[in-house]
Order: C-alpha cells, then sequence, then structure tokens
C-alpha cells in the first residue's frame, strides 16, 4: 500500500505519516527532510551567483542515512529548504530517490508537498492534512519550547505564513490538493484524534483488509 501525505508546515502530516507507518507498519519518508539536508548544506551559500549549481550537486550526494532531525528541525534550515525547493534542478535531483522510496515492494508512506501530485500520483491514498496557521504556530511554539528551545510565537507564525506563501507559489513545484485526495483538517483535533481520522481514511479507502 502506498500513502501519500502533503500540507504545509506544521499541519501534523509527519506526526500522523509517522503514526500511520507504525499501524500500517510500512517504512516512511519525510520528504521534508531532504530538502532540509540540502537547505543546511548550503547555508551561508544561499545567495552564491551560481546556487543552482551548487545545491544540485549537494541534492545529488545526499546520503539519506545520514539525517539528523534534530540540526534538521530548525527553523532558519526550514527558510533555507524553502528556498532550495524553488531550484527545479534541485527537485529532479531529490526525485528518484523519493520515486525509489515509494516503489518498495509492500508499499510506503512519504509526505511533503508534492507527493500526491508529482511523487506518487498513483498512490492507494492520498491525505492533504491542513490546520490554520494560527494553530500550526501554536503548536510549533510548544513543540519547540518542550525541547528547551528559545521561541517567540508571533515570529514563528510569521514565518510559517512566508513559508506558505513561498510553497504555494513555487514556480518549480508548487503544492496544492489533488481531486483524489482526503482533505483532513487538524485544527481541532489532537495528536490521536487527527490519527485516529488518517487511520479511519485510509482503511476506509483501501478495503482490503490491511488494517493492523
Ligand atoms: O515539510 P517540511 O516543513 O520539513 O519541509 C521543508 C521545506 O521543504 C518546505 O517548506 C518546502 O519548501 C520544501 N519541501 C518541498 N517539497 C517536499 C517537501 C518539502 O518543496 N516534498
Amino acid at each position: 500500500m502506498k500513502i501519500a501525505i502533503d500540507g504545509p508546515a506544521a499541519s501534523g502530516k509527519g506526526t500522523i505519516a509517522k503514526g500511520l507507518a507504525r499501524h500500517f507498519k510500512l517504512p516512511h519518508l519525510d520528504t521534508g527532510l531532504l530538502y532540509r539536508a540540502v537547505g543546511l548544506s548550503m547555508m551561508g551559500r544561499l545567495l552564491a551567483p551560481n546556487l543552482a549549481d551548487l545545491a544540485e550537486k549537494e541534492a545529488a550526494n545526499l546520503d539519506i542515512s545520514q539525517l539528523d532531525e534534530t540540526v534538521l528541525g530548525r527553523a532558519d534550515v526550514a527558510l533555507a529548504a524553502a528556498k532550495v525547493a524553488r531550484i527545479p534542478r534541485v527537485r529532479a535531483a531529490l526525485r528518484q530517490l523519493q520515486v525509489d522510496f515509494a516503489a518498495q515492494e509492500g508499499g510506503a508512506i512519504l509526505d511533503g508537498r508534492d507527493i500526491g501530485s508529482r511523487i506518487c500520483p498513483d498512490a492507494d491514498v492520498k491525505l492533504f492534512i491542513t490546520a490554520s496557521p494560527e494553530i500550526r504556530a501554536k503548536r510549533r511554539y510548544a513543540q519547540l519550547t518542550r525541547m528547551g528551545q528559545k521561541a517567540d510565537e508571533a515570529q514563528i507564525l510569521e514565518q510559517i505564513i512566508a513559508r506558505d506563501e513561498s510553497d504555494r507559489t513555487n514556480p518549480a513545484g508548487a503544492f496544492y490538493i489533488c481531486d483524489d485526495a482526503h482533505l483532513l483538517d487538524t485544527s481541532e483535533l489532537d495528536i490521536e484524534g487527527a490519527l485516529n481520522a488518517a487511520i479511519a481514511i485510509v482503511n476506509g479507502t483501501v478495503s482490503d483488509g490491511l488494517n493492523a
């Protein structure tokens, strides 16, 4: 079973994807980490005139066994990721490894922005996870303070709105809700509620007894 999950920053798609992976015993790839890793490797060089060449090279040499989620989770890395994600050659260089991951025997779950539209248009189930920008900022703020990091909720909200805009208008890979995607708004749901809703959607869509 192949599950494609898309949605804006901090919508809960990563948590839902991890929960679905556990529930259905499927391998999971957070594709945002790929763009974040390329963004991180380009920090300090984001204004280079040959940014596209350099970032393409970093993307082509990316080792997905070396992704450190703690560093990659930083807000400045997210902004660098959104910048390199606008480069078509970077998206092309990262495409094959996502397609290969999705093609594993037994299936896979991928989450990102263009999974349902471009990476796995043939997915058995497509989910589009969303929540209001204010709720997403609150969640990200709570997450950062839980991790002992200093955070400013108003600034997080500003960054989320800016990244939504950059991602939605990305000429290389704008994200949108596919016609065949199930929309799940998690604004009013806690983690358990959101995961249960996602499981119900998957079970309702793929009705051949895959529920673990
Ligand atoms: O999902 P996450 O917030 O980790 O993604 C970081 C950034 O990487 C996004 O803001 C977006 O610019 C980019 N991205 C993308 N396509 C994906 C996954 C992430 O363009 N499939």
